[in-house]
């Protein structure tokens, strides 16, 4: 967790156990841990190609914030995007007032 109380999240499933539920029920695990934590936030990211993982993040709640483009630098050369995704817990605090 973040030192501003923002838990991160990721995740590897074993080939052989994967489309079996292990990744449903770790997510909720995970956003379960988030408020045992007293976290505000469970945050991730993603890459824009992982359509399981991205199916898997919204089924819990999570949505897509935003998009980090042409971000991280790759072996081969190539620059990736990556998907931005959050599940607030805490909606009651105030929010910025800009
Ligand atoms: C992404 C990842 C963590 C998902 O884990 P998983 O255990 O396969 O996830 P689940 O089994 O819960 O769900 C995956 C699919 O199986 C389906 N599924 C879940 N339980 C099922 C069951 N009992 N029978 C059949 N299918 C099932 C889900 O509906 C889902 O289908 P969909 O993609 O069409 O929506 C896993 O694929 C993985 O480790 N990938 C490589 C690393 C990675 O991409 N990590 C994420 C980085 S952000």
């Amino acid at each position: 967790m973040t030192p501003y109380r923002v838990a991160g999240l990721g995740m590897l499933v074993d080939a052989g156990w994967r489309g079996l539920g292990v990744g449903d029920a770790l997510v909720g695990a995970a956003i379960d841990a988030t408020r045992d934590l007293g976290a505000h936030k469970l945050a991730l990211q993603v890459w824009p190609h992982n359509d399981v993982a991205r199916r898997l993040y919204l089924r819990h709640g999570l949505v897509e914030e935003g998009l980090l483009r042409r971000h991280y630098p790759r072996r081969n050369g190539e620059l990736w995007d990556s998907v931005i995704m959050g599940l607030v817990l805490d909606e009651t605090s105030p929010g910025s007032p800009f």
